[in-house]
């Protein structure tokens, strides 16, 4: 794991000097910071790793948008604010697009550093007063 995890590193280093300063795009840094543990296509492990299709239910509900930014696997990830925004835009609609409000309005750099400050520890708790319990099995 910890060589994996080195290898992914050397290699985005690598990708970072060769692209002399230019962002990662969404889809890269999903790749290499969530893709691990949410898949490719964003569904479930059962029991371990809640599923990212069905993610855009959140932003309906008071607490949900900063919830998304919150959960430790986004808020301690070492993606800078300006591509985590971007990061969170991408996600909603790769895996959830039919669930986003219509008037979604995208996240903003200064908005996720600001929400990333505060972490959730009892990320369950919090979550199943916004929506309910953890589904395994997306819609
Ligand atoms: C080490 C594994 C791991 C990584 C890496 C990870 N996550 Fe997660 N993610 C989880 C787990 C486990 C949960 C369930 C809440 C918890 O226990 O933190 C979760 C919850 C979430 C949720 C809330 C889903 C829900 O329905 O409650 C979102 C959104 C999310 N992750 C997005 C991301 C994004 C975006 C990244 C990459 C920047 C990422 N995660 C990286 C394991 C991970």
């Amino acid at each position: 794991m910890v060589r994996i995890a080195l290898a992914l590193l050397t290699f985005a280093f690598g990708l970072a000097a060769a692209g002399a300063g230019s962002a990662a795009s969404p889809r890269f840094n999903y790749i290499l910071h969530c893709q691990g543990c949410h898949l490719a296509d964003g569904g479930a492990t059962p029991g371990k790793i809640p599923p990212l299709i069905g993610t855009g239910r959140f932003l309906a509900v008071e607490g949900g948008r900063e919830f998304l930014v919150r959960v430790p696997g986004v808020s301690l990830s070492i993606v800078p604010d300006d591509e985590l925004a971007e990061l969170i835009n991408w996600m909603l609609f790769r895996f959830s697009a039919d669930d986003v409000p219509a008037d979604f309005e995208p996240y903003t750099a200064e908005e996720v550093g600001r929400y990333r400050q505060e972490p959730l520890v009892e990320v369950e708790t919090v979550r199943v007063g916004l929506i309910g319990p953890y589904d395994e099995t997306p819609e």
